[in-house]
């Protein structure tokens, strides 16, 4: 056999080998069940051999990877709110909480900005109780004016209370609003709105 016709028998095989690979995988590549992947080639560290956060878990105590916090523990910078939605809870709150935020121009604004955005659709953009959503019938209960001044006399740590926990049909605002901004939307309705009164 010369050197030629071994090349050639050789070609010929790699050939067929090749086509039967070819051949093989038309059935897997058309399979229209898509439950395999088929053959991989080099995967690499596509596939994590961690536990993916919602995965069941051999190891951990209830059988999950994500755990609960350990009792006790808040997230970072989170004050808990101690005092209960009860009317004694609002008493204390205006008793105990002080405003901690400086009046200065720069809080007001900022108190504006917040009360804009989470108080004026029911409240009224000049706080007399006669937002747009209440305005236009779409709010069943009608929204009190903030800037009686009965309503500015109470405690700042009243309208605290009741901007984090809701009053009545009013929906609680607890971690919708930075504390530091429920604080400074107070003093807007104080230092700026009742102005408008
Ligand atoms: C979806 C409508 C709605 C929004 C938004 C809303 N309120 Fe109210 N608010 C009400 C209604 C209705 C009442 C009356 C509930 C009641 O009888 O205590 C009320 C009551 C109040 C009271 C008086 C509660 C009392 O004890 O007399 C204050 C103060 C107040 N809201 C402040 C705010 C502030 C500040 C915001 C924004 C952070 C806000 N509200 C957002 C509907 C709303």
């Amino acid at each position: 056999m010369t050197f030629t016709m071994m090349m050639r028998k050789k070609l010929m095989q790699n050939l067929v080998i090749s086509l039967i690979i070819v051949l093989s995988q038309i059935p897997i590549s058309c399979d229209t069940n898509r439950n395999s992947r088929g053959y991989e080639y080099f995967p690499d560290m596509v596939y994590s051999r961690a536990y993916e956060t919602y995965a069941p878990n051999p190891v951990l105590p209830n059988g999950m990877t994500a755990q609960p916090p350990v009792k006790g523990t808040i997230p970072v910078n989170m004050v808990p709110y101690q005092y209960p939605k009860t009317p004694e809870g609002l008493r204390l709150a205006g008793l105990e909480l002080i405003n901690p935020v400086e009046p200065n121009e720069e809080n007001i604004a900022r108190g504006k900005f917040e009360y804009n955005v989470f108080c004026a659709n029911c409240h009224g953009i000049d706080g007399r109780g006669d937002g747009n959503l209440y305005a236009n019938g779409k709010y069943p209960s009608e929204p009190p004016s903030l800037i009686t001044e009965d309503m500015l006399s109470r405690p700042d740590g009243e309208f605290f209370h009741i901007i984090t926990l809701g009053s009545a049909i009013m929906g609680p605002f607890a971690s919708l609003i930075r504390s530091e901004d429920k604080w400074k939307v107070i003093l807007y309705i104080k230092k700026d709105l009742s102005g408008k009164n």
